[in-house]
């Protein structure tokens, strides 16, 4: 039995609207142990669960996420652009997911996406928000901006914190433990068995991005990652269930 953890990235976002409660709530059932979510900040400060900085491609309006108030941007439907059989889907906030997850005792992957938008005071929110539900041990918190990560830890040093990166950094185990972070959310063309190895002798783990194909499941299962995130929990759970 591996312990794995089966994050979906944006739930199961290969068959449903990505960030959805649908998409969450699938992505339980497909065997998901964790969900990869993205969170932003709307103009009046209340933190949603969206990818994109601009509302245009999942809902259709040509507006930034921070430009717009939370009455308005909850009404929006953020699912007919995957199909017409989700238009009631909406954007969720933090606290709809983090509600599933406490049900379900799914882990959160909470990726803060202020690498573009820089939202100040977005850590503290969310680490408020973490600790009002208690699942400070229920989530680990993950951004491309590592000012934001060195924040973080410096405002809840027990909530796990992992650098998000696309290149291949050199060993980037040190350079994680010297923000504070212990994983590594690394693009999986960036990942090798003999660094998921050296970075374990470190006490730190590896949690991939974003990884559909059984075949590369597999290498990375066996290079011994920590997490693999998955558009497809489903294809995941079926990979692990024949270990
Ligand atoms: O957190 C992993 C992955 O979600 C990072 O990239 O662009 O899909 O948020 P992106
Ligand atoms: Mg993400």
């Amino acid at each position: 039995m591996t312990t794995l953890m089966n994050y979906a990235h944006r739930g199961a976002s290969g068959n449903y609207p990505e960030n959805t409660m649908i998409a969450f709530e699938q992505a339980i059932k497909l065997g998901a142990t964790g969900i990869e979510t993205d969170v932003q900040m709307t103009k009046d400060g209340s933190l949603v669960l969206i990818h994109d900085e601009l509302l245009k491609r999942t809902t259709g309006v040509n507006a930034l996420v921070a430009d717009i108030r939370s009455d308005e941007l909850l009404q929006l439907d953020a699912g007919s652009w995957f199909s017409p059989a989700f238009k009631d889907e909406r954007i969720p906030t933090l606290e709809q997911l983090l509600d599933l997850a406490k049900r379900t005792q799914t882990f959160l992957n909470i990726e803060l996406k202020n690498g573009i938008v820089p939202y100040p005071g977005m850590e503290q929110k969310v680490i408020e928000t973490v600790r009002a539900y208690r699942m400070e041990d229920q989530v680990i918190l993950s951004s491309f901006n590592h000012y934001s990560l060195i924040e973080c830890n410096r405002l809840a040093p027990d909530i796990p914190t992992g650098i998000l990166y696309m290149e291949g950094l050199y060993r980037p185990w040190k350079y994680a433990l010297s923000i504070g972070a212990t994983a590594l959310h690394a693009s999986h063309y960036a990942v090798l068995p003999d660094w998921v190895a050296e970075a374990a002798g470190h006490g730190v783990i590896y949690n991939v991005f974003t990884v559909n194909e059984p075949a590369e499941m597999i290498r990375l299962i066996q290079a011994g990652v920590a997490g693999i995130i998955t558009d497809y929990p489903d294809r995941l759970t079926a990979v692990l269930s024949k270990l």
